[in-house]
């Protein structure tokens, strides 16, 4: 880079002597490199050599970098410039690192990871960045051995506002010292591999996490916590809460401490799909936080009559209450939820249910008509196809439309024609003709 600067370039071309040239380079060279480390302090800062040090243990504990995420991190250079670290423009303090395996269309392994994944284990070195704020390994495999448990260290990060280690092989107890990072605003455990590597017995210390907005524990074993709704109830500020697939214990979390509902007042997407809940749906306790924007409750066999507060969550954008076991209701009207674009309810409801009726339970009146996708399959409801009339409240935005598997008699109304936004019809496997 140096000799490239249009000084040094001049000086080779007007020279004629050698020697001269070469002490007139030397004197150019020493002079444009002083001034570079006297410059680059002041418009940004240099690494501090301790944290270079501890990036550089970091890398000794990864084994394999195949996808050479860590090829820059080399001795002698200034970390602050190395790729996935980020230093603050003020103190030259590592503020970042971003070391997320994003698959990025190359083969995906038996993980769901792509080959660029690192392995190895994280070094407890990186609590020499004092001052860094986000940590995303998610994706590697850093998990380490023998026993693979996710680092009880980390929770002497204390500057950290964001924690990603979702999708790493972790197992064992979540450790509680997590619960020191006071200033986290998003802490992601997750992993979508299916089976439960990791479990909390004891969710206490999520309520030393305050300002936390965004908490992801999906697919950690949680059935030994029945104080995580107390514990979830102490996070005012949360906006999304993701406990998919996390075997939640069903006796125990019918209601929220009915005060903690006031806490949770900027709740806005919420999944609880995949627990086996099993009970009526009517006892749980999210259906008035009207905050909320997206409700997951896919295969959480909640049954009976879904409570007619729903109608006045009227921020509800995504609903999925799919595969449930044919044991719910649909409450009398969901008319005001103006903001619904997607509502599945496959396999959930009642057999023998009229599809007049439930068509116009759905939201009306609106500004516009918002509900892009409807899926009702399986769910033996019975009735003949409604004509335009009953179908206006969807013309103009609904894209999607799955009624099959159901018993719908008659025939095919011509007025069907006028859903003119409609890309995809499912009405196959009824008594139509
Ligand atoms: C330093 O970073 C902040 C944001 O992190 C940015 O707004 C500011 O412009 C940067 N200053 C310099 C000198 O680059
Ligand atoms: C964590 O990382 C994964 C990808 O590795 C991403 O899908 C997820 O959204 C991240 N979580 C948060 C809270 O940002
Ligand atoms: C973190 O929290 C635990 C208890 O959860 C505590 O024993 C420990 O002293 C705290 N401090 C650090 C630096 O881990
Ligand atoms: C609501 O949150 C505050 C702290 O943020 C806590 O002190 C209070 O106990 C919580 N209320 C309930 C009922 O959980
Ligand atoms: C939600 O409903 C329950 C009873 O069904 C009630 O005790 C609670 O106060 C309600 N909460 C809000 C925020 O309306």
């Amino acid at each position: 880079m140096m000799l490239r600067s249009p000084v040094a370039m001049r000086a080779t071309a007007t020279s004629t002597r050698p020697a001269a040239t070469k002490f007139l380079l030397t004197v150019v060279v020493v002079l444009s490199l002083a001034l570079a480390t006297y410059a680059v302090p002041l418009s940004r800062p240099t690494c501090v050599p301790e944290e270079r040090d501890a990036l550089l243990s970091f890398k000794e504990g990864v084994t394999s970098d195949p996808g050479g995420l860590l090829t820059s991190w080399r001795r002698g250079s200034d970390c602050c410039r190395w790729r996935h670290v980020r230093c603050s423009n003020q103190t030259g303090r590592v503020v970042a690192l971003s070391l997320r395996n994003a698959p990025g269309g190359a083969e995906l392994d038996d993980r769901g990871n792509d080959e660029g994944a690192l392995v190895g284990r994280i070094s407890p070195s990186l609590l020499s960045l004092s001052r860094l704020r986000h940590l995303d390994l998610s994706r590697n495999y850093l998990e380490g051995s023998p026993d693979a448990a996710l680092p009880a260290f980390l929770g002497g990060l204390r500057s950290l506002r964001y924690l990603n280690l979702s999708g790493i092989y972790f197992s064992g107890e979540v450790p509680p010292q997590l619960g020191n990072l006071s200033r986290l605003r998003s802490l992601d455990l997750s992993s979508d591999f299916g089976t439960q590597l990791l479990r909390s017995s004891d969710l206490s210390w999520l309520a030393r996490l305050p300002l936390l907005r965004h908490l992801s524990l999906s697919s950690i074993d949680m059935s030994r916590a029945p104080d995580w709704p107390r514990a979830v109830s102490m996070l005012p500020s949360l906006k999304t809460l993701y406990l998919s697939s996390c075997s939640l214990p069903s006796t125990n979390h019918w209601k929220l401490p009915a005060a903690g509902l006031r806490n949770l007042t900027n709740l806005e997407e919420l999944d609880l799909s995949m627990n086996h809940l099993n009970h009526p749906a009517a006892y749980s306790w999210f259906w008035n936080v009207t905050s909320l924007t997206h409700i997951n409750l896919m295969g959480t066999f909640l049954s009976g009559q879904l409570p007619n507060a729903l109608d006045a969550m009227v921020s509800l954008e995504i609903l999925d209450f799919s595969y449930n076991g044919n044991m719910a209701t649909m409450p009398r009207s969901l008319r005001n939820l103006c903001n619904l674009r997607y509502l599945d309810l496959e396999s959930s409801l009642v057999g023998g249910q009229d599809i007049v009726k439930l068509m116009e339970s759905l939201p009306q009146g609106c500004p516009s008509n918002r509900l892009q996708q409807l899926y009702l399959a399986n769910n033996g409801m019975v009735g003949t196809l409604p004509n335009y009339k009953r179908l206006r409240h969807l013309t103009g935005g609904l894209q999607v439309l799955d009624l099959s598997y159901n018993n719908l008699t008659g025939s095919i109304p011509l007025s069907m024609g006028n859903l003119t936004s409609l890309g995809t019809l499912d009405i196959s496997y009824n008594k139509l003709t």
